[in-house]
């Protein structure tokens, strides 16, 4: 390995991201700005889903991790709720076969016992007859918060020290991060969020401890191949560290 190899390994610079997760953010100012009522930009959001998980397939990510719908979107009006919902079963519905198509695993993060019995039918559903594909692993995040995610691998845990096959010493990162969302991925490498809000609004807390952030004013629904890139040639311009020296 010559030297500028070396260092090159050392930092990861130019290094491809193996996944990718976004914060897809801005449908319903989309929509505000052309008057339209904000599922318009919802829908429209639909399709912008589909061009990032194209550009996945192409460059050949390991996964990607998209946030649609957070534990704190209940409190949106009933109406919104409802529709969001009913557009994420509609989306299931038609895209199932394409994604199997392409080879891609299907996976939902997030506490899906509080959806109607007919989306947990629909995801169950969706997610076996993609569970043996070797592509893009695609996980959708659905009434997901990074809070959530961590009070329940920490409740499995604290009933194993409660049955005595666990010892409070024995806990350490890898304890804990084996019961959450995403275990048994490689680790998320890249962060991106439309809308322009810089903040993280309760997405993975453990799982980006270490990922590359990348925000943008654009919103959501204009979400394409282009910005997709953007990310990733200011992601391969990064310098990772992981704690370790500076040059
Ligand atoms: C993101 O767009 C989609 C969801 C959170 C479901 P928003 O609906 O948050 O759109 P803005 O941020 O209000 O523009
Ligand atoms: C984050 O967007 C959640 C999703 C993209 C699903 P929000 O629009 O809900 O976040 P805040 O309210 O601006 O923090
Ligand atoms: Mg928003």
């Amino acid at each position: 390995m010559s030297s500028e190899n070396k260092f090159k390994h050392h930092n990861q610079r130019g290094i491809k991201p193996h996944h990718v997760a976004i914060i897809m953010d801005g449908n319903g100012r989309w929509a505000h700005k052309k008057g339209k009522l904000r599922i318009f930009g919802h829908q429209a959001g639909v399709e912008s889903v589909r061009r990032a998980v194209s550009f996945a397939v192409s460059y050949h990510l390991d996964a990607l991790t998209l946030y649609a719908f957070s534990s704190e979107n209940w409190q949106r009006p009933h109406q919104e709720v409802v529709a969001l919902l009913e557009l994420f079963i509609r989306a299931l519905e038609t895209e199932v076969k394409n994604l199997d198509k392409h080879n891609i695993r299907l996976n939902i993060i997030g506490d899906t016992s509080r959806l109607s019995t007919r989306l947990q039918a629909c995801i169950r559903c969706a997610e076996e007859k993609t569970q043996h594909n070797k592509g893009l692993i695609l996980n959708i995040a659905v009434n997901y918060g990074g809070r959530w995610d961590i009070i329940r691998g920490v409740r499995i845990l604290a009933a194993q020290v409660q049955d005595g096959r666990l010892h409070p010493d024995q806990i350490e990162e890898k304890t804990l991060g084996a019961y959450l969302c995403l275990n048994k991925m490689v680790p998320v490498d890249l962060v991106i969020r439309t809308g322009g809000e810089c903040r993280i609004s309760n997405f993975l807390l453990w799982q980006v401890a270490y990922a590359e952030f990348w925000f943008t004013e654009i919103l959501w629904p204009d979400f394409d191949e282009g910005v997709f890139e953007g990310a990733i040639n200011a992601f391969l311009k990064r310098e990772r560290r992981f704690g370790s020296m500076t040059i």
